[in-house]
């Protein structure tokens, strides 16, 4: 068998946060008057939430930022985003996702998160999905987010396996990039299937258990 573990990204494949990360972007940008669209959006997924608010600044054409307003920005956003993340529970995993997990774990996989994310645990404790992992690696550990491949290298040292055993599961273009700086092949859901870029696109979740035997 090729592979021996899972690493999920979190956000826009196990949960639908990447719906709140817009929503809590849109109301600064809209608030600071920058455009700011879905499809920007898809820029930001898998990147930090520096790196994202550097990029929406990229439309702000007025006076030069602070450091302390840049702060400002990203703890209101970030604020914003846990309002809406304090409703989540268990019912925002969808059932597919959950029997998956499971049954992947009844085959052997290990299985780990590497998310860019610094509200891992909060998530993953809201939909108590924390004991689905065998190990975790999110934003709080890295100095570097996707397409930097530091996440998922974190992961599999976690889980003890070498990178040529782990499959990365990702809906962002820089984590499918990550995963294959890692020497890791990627499946690609939702938005990262879009580029081709990836060893396999997955039309629904449960394709996992196609590929993996
Ligand atoms: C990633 C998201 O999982 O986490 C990005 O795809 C987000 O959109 C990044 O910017 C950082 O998230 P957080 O929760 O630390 O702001
Ligand atoms: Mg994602």
């Amino acid at each position: 068998m090729q592979y021996k573990a899972v690493i999920f990204d979190l956000d826009g494949v196990l949960v639908f946060t990447d719906k709140y990360h817009y929503l809590a972007w849109k109301k600064l940008a809209d608030r600071l008057g920058i455009e700011f669209t879905q499809k920007d959006n898809d820029r930001l997924r898998g990147v930090s939430r520096e790196e994202s608010l550097n990029i929406i600044l990229e439309k702000y054409h007025g006076d030069p930022i602070s450091d302390d307003k840049r702060k400002e920005y990203l703890k209101e956003k970030n604020d914003t985003y846990r309002e809406s993340l304090g409703g989540m529970t268990r019912d925002d995993v969808t059932k597919e996702v959950r029997a998956t997990l499971k049954k992947l774990r009844e085959k052997g996989y290990l299985l780990a998160i590497g998310s860019s994310s610094k509200n891992t645990s909060y998530i993953l404790e809201r939909t108590e999905l924390t004991d689905a992992f065998d190990a975790v690696s999110d934003g709080t550990m890295i100095t570097r987010s996707k397409p930097d491949p530091e996440v998922f290298l974190k992961a599999a040292e976690l889980l003890g396996m070498e990178p040529e055993s782990c499959l990365v599961v990702e809906d962002a273009d820089a984590g499918v990039t990550a995963a294959h700086a890692a020497g890791m092949d990627a499946a690609a859901i939702g938005t990262a299937t879009l580029s081709g870029r990836a060893d396999y696109n997955l039309t629904a979740f449960e394709d996992l258990l196609g590929i993996l035997e």
